[in-house]
């Protein structure tokens, strides 16, 4: 057990870390740092918190620079075996816990919890329990520690039985799915992944939305004891009260909600540099002069609703052919996920619609549809700076946080069209134009009103939003996480 600092050391528990290696044709390790409001928020605690972030060893790099000892300070990389992992990882993060909290199952098929499924699942135990047992073994007496997500629910629960002293909170990324359709999970795993979380201090939501979700979806679980919910009038604050059958005195999760927002000054000045400009250059000549941008960057889940958009733009141009010629979809859609079929199935498909529409209804001076796949920072920035609307229609979405970096780096205004069923949408529905996901017919309606906002409404709006999604910096949101946890 590490002892310094103890009370105030902070360590934060994820899948995927601040971090990643590459084995150089050399021999030699390249680290390549990644962003986000985690990375932000531990930043912003201190060189003298003792932070250390655990997180998995994903790549061959990543498990070589743990055989060599490499690591950076402040994070400590498991070398959890690579066919747990992915049981894990691909079997149950992402292809179940992923599938029911944002529900995407095609259920006449599907799921089917099988004994393959239970043997992902016992890998899923073991790669929680590995987590466990490093934190156990790294927290200080009494430390904080911020499990992240739904790859890491049943961390909790299997800490506090290590480690009674700690404070633990788990933080979802994600929405939490209604309680039908999390009761499709066979009722021990249901059981395991409530009473998981339920070792925990505190449990914290993008929204009110989500919060409540996990809410009804504990109350009444059965298993190892009893939940009951408690909504104290005018409290932020919910919680949940448990007790575990025979075992512990009654025991209280606080339920807390922070609306991770944008991070204004590094987007201000990130997307004024040199590379962003050049983007800026590259895609005006792909855009061509005096046309209209529909914008939009998504990583390609299946929650994101890119083909449905691409349906919607494909609906504009028959419905309102005086458009043709005189606006581009510019669509970022990166990898994400690719050892998974149904994802590279959902690639292909957005591919090939943007190339119908395309050659459709192309001319030798106008694409309609620009495409590209490959991760680019500064080009996504470059497109936010561009775009006259901003299109984020997700099925179902925790955050999304590129409806709340639009509107912040955006030059002239930007109309936002925004589904309702992102968490983004409590916060910035006022000033969206907001669509049913589902509805192609109503999105295509919302572009062509996006289209011809005033160019002062949009500017207005985008003040509006910008201050929204602004008020609570990733820095805030995770000091006011660890305020709460530590009481
Ligand atoms: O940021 C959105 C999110 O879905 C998080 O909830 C999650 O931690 C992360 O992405 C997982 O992404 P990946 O599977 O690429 O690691």
């Amino acid at each position: 057990m590490a002892s310094t600092h103890a009370a105030h050391q902070v360590l934060v528990a994820s899948n995927r870390g601040p971090v990643s290696y590459e084995v150089r044709g050399d021999g030699s390790l390249a680290a390549k740092r990644g962003g986000g409001g985690l990375v932000s928020g531990l930043s912003a605690i201190g060189p003298d918190a003792g932070a250390l972030w655990v997180c998995s060893a994903l790549s061959d790099g990543d498990r070589e620079a743990v055989r060599r000892g490499a690591g950076e300070a402040g994070v400590r990389m498991l070398d959890i075996p690579a066919e747990v992992h992915a049981d894990a990882y691909n079997g149950i993060a992402n292809s179940v816990l992923w599938f029911v909290h944002h529900m995407l199952y095609q259920t006449p098929l599907e799921p089917v919890f099988d004994a393959e499924f239970r043997r992902q699942w016992g890998s899923y135990e073991a790669y929680n329990r590995a987590f466990a047992e490093a934190l156990a073994e790294e927290a200080g007496e009494g430390a904080a520690v911020l499990v992240q997500d739904y790859h890491l629910c049943l961390v909790p629960g299997m800490l506090r039985e290590l480690r009674p002293d700690l404070r633990i909170g788990h933080f979802s990324h994600t929405p939490w799915a209604p309680t039908e359709y999390f009761a499709m999970l066979p009722d021990d795993i249901r059981q395991q992944l409530v009473w998981g979380m339920l070792g925990a201090d505190q449990l914290g939501f993008l929204t009110y939305r989500w919060a409540g979700a996990f809410m009804d979806c504990a109350r009444g679980v059965g298993g190892e004891g009893h939940v009951e919910a408690g909504w104290p009038a005018g409290d932020p604050v919910k919680y949940l009260k448990h007790t575990r059958t025979g075992l512990a005195p009654q025991t209280t999760t606080r339920v807390t909600v922070h609306g991770l927002g944008a991070d204004a000054e590094f987007l201000h000045a990130r997307s004024h540099e040199a590379d962003v400009e050049e983007r800026m250059a590259a895609l005006r000549e792909e855009i061509g002069a005096g046309r209209k941008t529909i914008v939009r960057v998504d990583r390609t889940e299946l929650s994101k609703n890119i083909v449905r958009g691409l349906l919607a733009y494909r609906q504009l141009l028959d419905d309102r052919p005086e458009w043709r010629e005189r606006v581009v979809h510019v669509a970022f859609a990166y990898p994400s996920r690719q050892d998974l079929a149904v994802y590279r199935d959902y690639t292909a498909e957005v591919q090939r619609l943007a190339e119908e529409i395309n050659s459709r209804y192309g001319t030798p001076g106008w694409t309609p549809v620009v495409l590209h796949v490959k991760d680019d920072f500064a080009r996504s920035l470059a497109a936010y700076r561009l775009a006259d609307v901003a299109l984020v229609n997700p099925i179902r979405d925790g955050m999304n946080l590129v409806a709340k970096e639009v509107p912040v780096v955006s030059d002239e205004g930007c109309a936002l069209v925004l589904s309702r069923e992102a968490g983004a949408y409590q916060e910035l529905g006022k000033d969206a134009i907001v669509v049913n996901p589902y509805d192609v017919l109503g999105t295509a309606n919302a572009l062509h009103e996006a289209l011809t906002m005033p160019v002062e409404e949009r500017a207005e709006r985008t003040k509006r939003l910008a201050a929204a999604a602004t008020a609570l910096p990733p820095a805030q949101w995770f000091l006011e996480q660890l305020e709460a946890l530590r009481g």
